[in-house]
Formats: structure tokens, C-alpha cells, sequence
């Protein structure tokens, strides 16, 4: 395994609970991703990321930990852990696990040992405590919200407020405490000792708060809300990284880093702090040329001076899909529109998708697949009220329908659901479509115009060409609606956002396109990937 593998590695996302279910309970685990390892060896990709896969009430599908150092018993077992992690390295596949450092699970046993100790114990110290505001402390303490609707306060039965800034279920850790930081630097020996490439860091720009804990209301314009990107995050981050760098292996971080400002962006990518952050900015842009050409530029700009590889990333388990959402009006990502369904034109949405995925796995950097989007899965916008799971749902007052239809278990097979996700006759969490027959991996495998196909086929022209693995991007002239671009000598991408197709620039032979060609010229929302000396 070479020296920085990260600069330029293809990441799959698992989501463990929705991935491939192996003992038959209709929750993806351990077992089922292991019998998928052949899948994932033969996409071509480099490394996975795992959504959390510890023990965990699942407030918030595993992003509420009650013990960051086992595995929760629906997907497994520790021992299984290390079995998959062994087994995934002998195919030079590497890991990537999440670590949730933000907030843990209030069944968490520090969480109810402070609970138990009272007002003004130590224990309450690791967590963010406080008596509320009004006559009887019956206000909370500030006026901030929860990421998933409320205030970010629940008071508990002894008066005292306690700090969450997403589900009540998950208490806000304080960072300014020792015990908390040594904690943390356990649990990263804990993985590394195990033999895990890296982590995706949860919320990592969250972690520190202003400790006068002010009202969001009174702060003055342009300086960083009081719940994030303090100053104080980087120091946590530079011990993280000696950590991580005592390691042979040589472990790396991704940051979930949702900050509008660029330059402090970069400053987690300095080189003594995170590899590398979520490119947010891109899954977010619209299906649009010029919009799209501005984020790509603005992110080489931005990680340039900190030398860090960018990242490019169309979806994960928190945004509507991509082929959802490029067959909608608005292709953007914003979280207003993942509040509820939208119209879709699916054939142009998957059009368009195709098209995306050439654009990604050509751009130079790290890329990241979320499992799903290699079959070019559409989002389930209608899964059934009673169905729901995402807290978002309860805690918005039914108002927004939250994340569930871009979780729904995959399609591994067969021509009716569990579609081999759970061995016959299992019931998966989440209800699958019955059209999904034509979505299977076993469907696309054998179909030499699927999405499928499409991602094997990029994946391995990835790792033969050089010059995708290198830095650099050169702009070739085009239409305003076209993107072109060289990378090294020989290779260029050109993707067509306009309604006329365009000229495609000289070439000596086409490797892969999205979509056919007409008469030699490139069509609406389609992509081709050129070898060009
Ligand atoms: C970001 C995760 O991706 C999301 O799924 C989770 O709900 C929040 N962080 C809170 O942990």
C-alpha cells in the first residue's frame, strides 16, 4: 500500500444499516458487508467509510454512541469487527471509520452518571449544564436551536438544562473538560491499534463552544455562530493528528465540515491538523455549468496554500439523491429541500448523474461514492408516514420528512424485495420500491449501459491513467454551458450542461462517455472522458 494513498483514493460510503443485511434481522451489519466484499473489490474502489457501527440506541441511526469502543449487537460483534477490517486489508481495500466526538448517546454511561450525580457534580462537567433563565429556570438557558427543530436545551427533572445541539437523545460533549479529550484519544488508539486507515470526523467544526454560551441573536454579523468553528477546534485536531501519525499505517481524517467561509475551511487542512474535508460546496451546487466551474475553481483556490487533496462528493445518507435531485427544478442541495418530496424526472436526472459521476472521478483529488449511487438509485420520496425514522421527522412536528429515502436498503438481487438484502423471507427496515428489480446489482452487472457498469468501468480507467491520480487541471476552451478540462498530456473531460450538443475538442480516442455520442458531437447532460495524445 503506497505512501498517500488518500491523495487520490475512490471512497465508498457504507451506511451500515442499509448496505447488506447477513443475519436476517432486516438491518444491514458486519456479516453482510463482509459477504460484499467481492462487490466492493471488483467497483474498484480504494478504501470505505463506515457510518457509526458501535453500540448505540439508535436515536440517530448509530450518531448517538453509547460506547465508542464496541460494536452494537445489531450490527455484530467486536471480533467480527476485526475479522472484516483483516479481510477488507488482504484485498487492499482500506478503512475508514466515523468517529462522533460532538455529542454522545444520553444512555451513554457518563451522560447517566451525570444525570444521577445532580446539579453542580463533577460529572455534570463533561457536559454542558445549566440552570434555565426565567422566574423558575423554566427558559432555556439560550436561544439556540436544534439542527433537527427545537431548542437545543432539554431540562431534565431536577431543573437543570442540558446542551444538544442535534436530538435530545444526544447530550453535547464539553471539550474544555480533560476527561473528555483523553477519552477521545482512547478511543482513536482503540481503532488504530485495530488496524483502521482513518476516520470521518461527525460534526468536526461543532466540537468547541464559547463558554459564555451567548445568545445567537446578539452576535454581531460575520464572526462564527457561539456552537462552531471556535478557535479552540484546532488545538483538538493537532492532537488528534500526532496521534494518528504515531501509526505506521499512517491514519487519516475527513472532516464533515459544513463552512460557507472557504478560508476557514482550509484552516482544518492545514498540514498539521486534518487531511482532508468534505467538499460540501460541490454536492450542494446546481446542475449548471457555470455554477459548477466557480465551486471546482474556488475549491483548488481554497486547498492549494494548506497543500490538501480536495474532495468531491455528489451525496451521502444526510441529502437527497443525486439522480432525484438533478431531475428536479432545482438541482440544488439545500436542507429546505430535503424537507419534503419534489418532482423528479428521473430519466434526466440519471442522464445527468451519469454524466456527474465522470465529472467526479475525473476532477483531481479524493472522491467519495455513496453505496447506492454506483446503481444510480433514485431517492424514495414516498415512503409511508408510519415508516419514518429520522428524528428529523418527530422533532420538526411532521413538517420535514427527513433523510430516510436516500437510507433505504439496497438492491442486491432477485426480482422482488428483499432484493437480497436480507436473506429471503427478512423484512428490511425500510420498505424498498418493487421497480427496484431493475436496480440490482445483479441487474446492472450483466447490462453494459447501467450506472453500474458506468462506475467499474470509470473506476479502472481512474487507476490506469496517470494523470487522474496527479494534481492539476488545466480549462480548455469552450461554451459557456460545456466543461472542459485537460488533466496531464493525454486525458480530458468534457461534460455538456447546454441543450445543443458540442463540438468535442481533438482527440485521439473516446475512453468512456456517459451517453452516446450524435454524430460525433457530445449531447445535453452528457459527459465523456478523452484521451487526447
Ligand atoms: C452528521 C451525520 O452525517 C448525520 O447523519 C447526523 O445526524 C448528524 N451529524 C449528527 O450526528
Amino acid at each position: 500500500m503506497s505512501g498517500e494513498w488518500w491523495r487520490h483514493a475512490a471512497i465508498y460510503q457504507i451506511y451500515p444499516r442499509s448496505f447488506a443485511d447477513g443475519t436476517g434481522d432486516g438491518i444491514g451489519d458486519v456479516a453482510g458487508i463482509r459477504g460484499r466484499l467481492g462487490y466492493l473489490k471488483d467497483l474498484g474502489i480504494d478504501a470505505l467509510w463506515l457510518s457509526p457501527w458501535y453500540t448505540s440506541p439508535m436515536a440517530d441511526a448509530g450518531y448517538d454512541v453509547a460506547d465508542y469502543r464496541d460494536i452494537d449487537p445489531v450490527f455484530g460483534t467486536l471480533a467480527e469487527a476485526e475479522a472484516f477490517l483483516a479481510e477488507a486489508h488482504d484485498l487492499g481495500i482500506r478503512v475508514i471509520v466515523d468517529i462522533v466526538p460532538n455529542h454522545c448517546s444520553d444512555r451513554h454511561p457518563w451522560f447517566q452518571a451525570a444525570l444521577a450525580a445532580g446539579p453542580g457534580s463533577p460529572e455534570r462537567q463533561r457536559f454542558w449544564f445549566r440552570p434555565g433563565r426565567g422566574d423558575n429556570g423554566e427558559q432555556p438557558p439560550n436561544d439556540w436551536q436544534s439542527n433537527f427543530g427545537g431548542p437545543a436545551w432539554t431540562r431534565v427533572p431536577d431543573g437543570e438544562w442540558y446542551l444538544h445541539l442535534f436530538a435530545p437523545e444526544q447530550p453535547d460533549w464539553n471539550w474544555e473538560h480533560p476527561d473528555v479529550r483523553e477519552d477521545f484519544l482512547r478511543t482513536l488508539r482503540f481503532w488504530l491499534d485495530r488496524g483502521v486507515d482513518g476516520f470521518r470526523i461527525d460534526v468536526a467544526e461543532a466540537l468547541v463552544k464559547d463558554p459564555a454560551l451567548p445568545d445567537f441573536a446578539d452576535m454581531p454579523i460575520g464572526v462564527p455562530a457561539p456552537w462552531t468553528d471556535q478557535d479552540g477546534v484546532h488545538e483538538i485536531y493537532r492532537e488528534w493528528r500526532k496521534v494518528a501519525d504515531s501509526y505506521p499505517q499512517g491514519a487519516i481524517f475527513v472532516g464533515e465540515l459544513w463552512l460557507t467561509d472557504p478560508e476557514r475551511f482550509a484552516r482544518y487542512l492545514r498540514p498539521d491538523e486534518l487531511h482532508t474535508g468534505f467538499n460540501f460546496p460541490f454536492l450542494s451546487a446546481a446542475w449548471e455549468a457555470r455554477d459548477l466551474r466557480t465551486v471546482i475553481d474556488r475549491t483548488l483556490a481554497t486547498h492549494a496554500p494548506v497543500s490538501a487533496p480536495a474532495t468531491w462528493v455528489l451525496s451521502n445518507h444526510d441529502v437527497t439523491r443525486v439522480v432525484t435531485r438533478y431531475g428536479r427544478a432545482d438541482t440544488r442541495h439545500t436542507w429546505d429541500l430535503t424537507r419534503e418530496a419534489h418532482p423528479a424526472d428521473l430519466a434526466l436526472g440519471m442522464k445527468r448523474a451519469r454524466a456527474a459521476a465522470l465529472l467526479s472521478l475525473s476532477l483531481p483529488g479524493t472522491v467519495y461514492v455513496y453505496q447506492g449511487e454506483e446503481l444510480g438509485l433514485p431517492e424514495v420520496q414516498d415512503l409511508p408516514e408510519e415508516v419514518l425514522a429520522d428524528p428529523r421527522w418527530v422533532r420538526s412536528g411532521h413538517t420535514d420528512r427527513g433523510r430516510d429515502g436516500c437510507r433505504v436498503p439496497l438492491p442486491w438481487s432477485g426480482d422482488a424485495p428483499p432484493f437480497g438484502f436480507s436473506p429471503a423471507g427478512g423484512r428490511p427496515w425500510l420498505p424498498q420500491p418493487p421497480e427496484w428489480t431493475a436496480w440490482t446489482a445483479e441487474a446492472e452487472s450483466r447490462d453494459p449501459g447501467s450506472m453500474l457498469t458506468l462506475y467499474r468501468t470509470a473506476l479502472r480507467l481512474r487507476h490506469e491513467t496517470p494523470a487522474l491520480l496527479a494534481d492539476g487541471l488545466r480549462w480548455l476552451p469552450s461554451a459557456a454551458d460545456v466543461l472542459a478540462y485537460a488533466r496531464g498530456d493525454s486525458f480530458a473531460c468534457v461534460v455538456n450542461f447546454g441543450a445543443e450538443p458540442a463540438e468535442l475538442p481533438e482527440h485521439t480516442e473516446i475512453l468512456l462517455a456517459s451517453g452516446d455520442l450524435v454524430a460525433g458531437r457530445l449531447p445535453a447532460d452528457t459527459a465523456v472522458w478523452l484521451r487526447t495524445a
